[in-house]
């Protein structure tokens, strides 16, 4: 059964494409945000980002108490991306409040979200955290149940399905803002997954966060991040989102947040097609600067126009259309 019904591809070029979207009851001036991890220490640098043009940004996962994370080194370049194993390092939310509250008041002046990431070791931790991200202002919670690199924390809670449902519904329960649980790739049931946020009321998921992997030293003969493995994000990472994101669009009416790889308009394109209503960019600020994300927003502005799309909403599953049988290819196959 298909869960969502497939947009109808326009055919002629729009004279104008409308960027804006609304997703979660929440309105975005364009669809490409700034993800959690990247240019997001501070209110300022958040600032910046979205002066440059993001649609929106997610702070640094932030816990209850300050975290040192893992040892040096933390973050290694690796052909097609990065490894990171920061080990979610944060002052804790009471510190990092005034952070949300200074994004905050530039993303009010330009109507742009501050979405609030949080992570915890119990659904408790997250009730706390959501009421804490609420109060310092915060428009909405991402839920980061999937870092790949902090034992007991992330990953391993985000492979739990009751453990999802328990905590979606406990951050729910704390603050009346729209959450969105950032699920992992790494994960097994992926739609008995998205069913578990959707029992917890979430408003949203987001999909992907790093893929574990490790690189060596062959000099040293060891390896080189200090945490030994960590999560591959960039470019190399974009087939397993996409092929996540299309998957889940199958099987969920939730809104979903793609991310993993987007550094052009184009990229974001094929992630809206994919079934993506929103996208988050990470690695590419790197080699872009904090105005990538303005700057996918405007190449995706041209992508759609060229393809006659009137608005974000026309895309979104799109690609749907043109494989069959609610997007399973016609022999039922799925491919190797
Ligand atoms: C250095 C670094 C730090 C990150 N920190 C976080 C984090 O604190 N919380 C989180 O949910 N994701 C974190 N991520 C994951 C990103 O938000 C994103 O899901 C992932 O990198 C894939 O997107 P990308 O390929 O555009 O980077 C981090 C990624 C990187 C590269």
């Amino acid at each position: 059964m298909c869960a969502k019904s497939i947009n109808t591809a326009p055919r002629t070029p729009s004279p104008m494409t409308d960027l804006s979207t609304t997703v979660a009851g929440m309105g975005f001036p364009n669809p490409v945000m700034l993800a959690s991890g990247i240019l997001d220490e501070t209110g300022a640098s958040m600032a910046r980002v979205i002066r440059e043009g993001a649609g929106g940004v997610v702070t640094k996962s932030i816990g209850l108490e300050p975290r040192l994370g893992h040892p040096n080194p933390t973050v290694v370049e690796v052909q097609g991306g990065l490894l990171n194993a920061m080990g979610l390092p944060n002052p804790g939310m009471a510190a990092y409040a005034d952070e949300i509250r200074e994004a905050k008041r530039e993303g009010e002046k330009r109507g742009t979200p501050v979405i609030a990431s949080i992570f915890g070791a119990n659904p408790e931790d997250f009730a706390i955290l959501a009421r804490m991200a609420k109060d310092a202002g915060a428009d909405g919670i991402e839920l980061n149940l999937s870092c790949p690199h902090a034992k007991g924390l992330g990953l391993e809670m985000g492979q739990d399905p009751l453990m999802v449902r328990d905590i979606m519904k406990a951050a729910k329960a704390s603050s009346a803002l729209p959450i969105f649980p950032k699920l992992s790739p790494h994960v097994n049931d992926l739609e008995g997954m998205a069913q578990a946020a959707e029992d917890g009321g979430a408003d949203g998921i987001v999909v992907i966060n790093t893929l574990r992997g490790m690189a060596i030293d062959v000099e040293a003969r060891s390896p080189v991040l200090g945490n030994m493995t960590g999560g591959l994000s960039g470019l190399a990472i974009k087939p397993v989102g996409l092929r996540v994101v299309y998957e889940l669009y199958q099987h969920t009416e939730l809104p979903i947040i793609g991310v993993g790889g987007i550094g052009s308009g184009r990229d974001a394109l094929e992630y809206i097609m994919a079934g993506a209503s929103l996208v988050q960019v990470g690695t590419a600020i790197l080699y872009r600067g904090p105005g990538a994300c303005g700057m996918v927003a405007k190449e995706l502005e041209v992508e759609l126009e060229r393809l006659g799309y009137a608005n974000v909403e026309e895309a979104v599953g799109a690609a749907h259309e043109g494989a069959g049988d609610c997007g399973r290819r016609i022999d039922g196959e799925r491919g190797q």
